[in-house]
């Protein structure tokens, strides 16, 4: 459910028209939705209403502080992979006790800020990182709150690049070792071993293999507490799908997925600790650009805009679909016509969707692509020394300008010539 919808022929983000916000800021731009933000935080957190739970929005999904405010005022927690995103989470004003830290090659300054801000988790994926850890802490004179990442070997995940779980994948340590590894975290004085960190992949649109890999985690949260640790808490990451347009099957509902955990987490008395990312900002965003030509060729007919895979690079990495529309509605029961919509950037590559049915469309026409607030804007490169296009937030009849578009010569500035030249 989301909050842009056709309002007298014209597609809105809640109460403005995309044209007007195309007009004053230019194309291509990302528009999120304030409301579409709230209410999926709402339904997530609504899900695990009366359980003991923390929801860390993860900010790799889309990490602009204005979203990540929106967030953090209906209560959201952060998710966080690098120490630019743990400064952006506390910049947006997430307290460093609804923080947890995931991701592999975490470096020692990066640990160190992360217990300067007394964050809530190091979601640890290696040996040697747990010892790297363990000397940051005690350099401080503190005690790092770790649970180890374990590997369930459940294969889950919409694209071979965002499966996380499965035994060769680069993520966690192997499901065998874990009771030997927890075994020396425990030993290690800078330590404080609290949880247990799963994550299997992203975009999954189903409730088995997150109930596999649950159920493993039980399994060894039960024979850690008999090997003496005291597991206060589960991490069960992100993943949940959202629906893009095109799924065989609809992605399970927060409040069926809650209750699957519940099953799993009650029993246990462990805090449950959620890392969404897709699921609140995926459906919240639009990348809005305009038709630059409509070319005819021999075989296939083109839709070329001025957005590139340089802004949105999901379909050319991950053979993504987003739903495309335009923002003028078209008249009912208009013939559609097959095109292919492509960027203006020098590569086959940058090719958003092949003989998409498509209403009949002119130059200067604005052309949105839906289900893209999430790994969009974050994703975006200044490839073909493109600028990065521009974010705007909606809320109701405001919008704003959360991140602007820089100039070209802003882009330049930043290149330095050594001497010799
Ligand atoms: N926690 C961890 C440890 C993760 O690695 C991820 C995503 C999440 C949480 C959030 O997962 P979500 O709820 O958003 O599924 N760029 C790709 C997606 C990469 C996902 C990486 N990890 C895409 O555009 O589809």
């Amino acid at each position: 459910m989301h909050h842009f919808s056709y309002i007298d022929g014209v597609l809105h983000a809640e109460d403005i028209p995309l044209s007007a916000i195309a007009e004053a800021v230019g194309t291509p731009f990302y528009c999120y939705s304030t409301a579409t933000l709230k209410r999926h935080i709402g339904v997530f957190k609504d899900a695990f209403a009366g359980d003991d739970a923390l929801v860390a929005y993860s900010v790799k999904s889309n990490s602009n502080i204005a979203v990540i405010k929106t967030l953090a005022a209906e209560g959201a927690g952060a998710d966080v992979v690098s120490g630019g995103e743990l400064k952006r989470a506390l910049a947006a004003g997430v307290p460093g006790d609804k923080i947890v830290f995931s991701g592999v090659g975490k470096t020692r300054e990066e640990m160190a800020a992360a217990l300067d801000a007394g964050i809530y988790q190091f979601n640890v994926e290696s040996e040697p990182e747990l010892q790297a850890l363990n000397e940051v802490a005690l350099s401080k004179g503190v005690k790092a709150p770790v649970a180890m990442r374990v590997n369930p070997d459940v294969a889950a995940g919409g694209h071979e690049k965002i499966s996380t779980g499965k035994a060769e994948d680069k993520f966690g340590v192997a499901w065998e070792r874990a009771s030997e590894i927890y075994a020396a975290a425990g030993a290690m004085a800078g330590i404080d071993v609290q949880g247990v960190d799963v994550h299997i992949g992203s975009q999954i649109t189903e409730l088995a293999p997150f109930e596999a890999a649950f159920a493993k985690v039980a399994e060894l949260v039960k024979a850690l507490r008999a090997d003496g640790h005291d597991i206060r808490c589960v991490d069960l990451g992100g993943g949940l799908g959202i629906p893009y347009g095109e799924e065989e099957t609809t992605p399970p509902l927060p409040s069926d997925y809650a209750a699957l955990i519940r099953t799993f987490t009650a029993p246990l008395g462990v805090r449950a600790v959620f890392e969404p990312g897709r699921m609140i900002v995926g459906n919240a965003g639009v990348l809005v650009s305009r038709v630059i030509y409509v070319k005819h060729g021999t075989t296939r007919n083109f839709l070329i805009l001025d957005a590139g895979m340089n802004d949105l690079v999901r379909p050319s990495m991950y053979d993504a679909y987003h739903g495309v529309l335009p923002v003028k509605e078209p008249a009912p029961g208009v013939a559609e016509a097959p095109f292919d919509i492509v960027g203006p950037v020098c590569e086959t590559g940058d090719t958003f969707a092949r003989e998409r049915a498509m209403p009949p469309m002119d130059a200067g026409d604005l052309a949105v692509f839906l289900s893209a607030g999430g790994y969009g804007a974050v994703q975006a490169s200044e490839y073909n020394t493109r600028p990065m296009a521009p974010e705007v937030l909606v809320n109701g009849a405001d919008y704003a300008v959360i991140r602007a578009r820089p100039s070209v010569e802003e882009i330049i500035a930043r290149d330095v010539t050594p001497a010799w030249l």
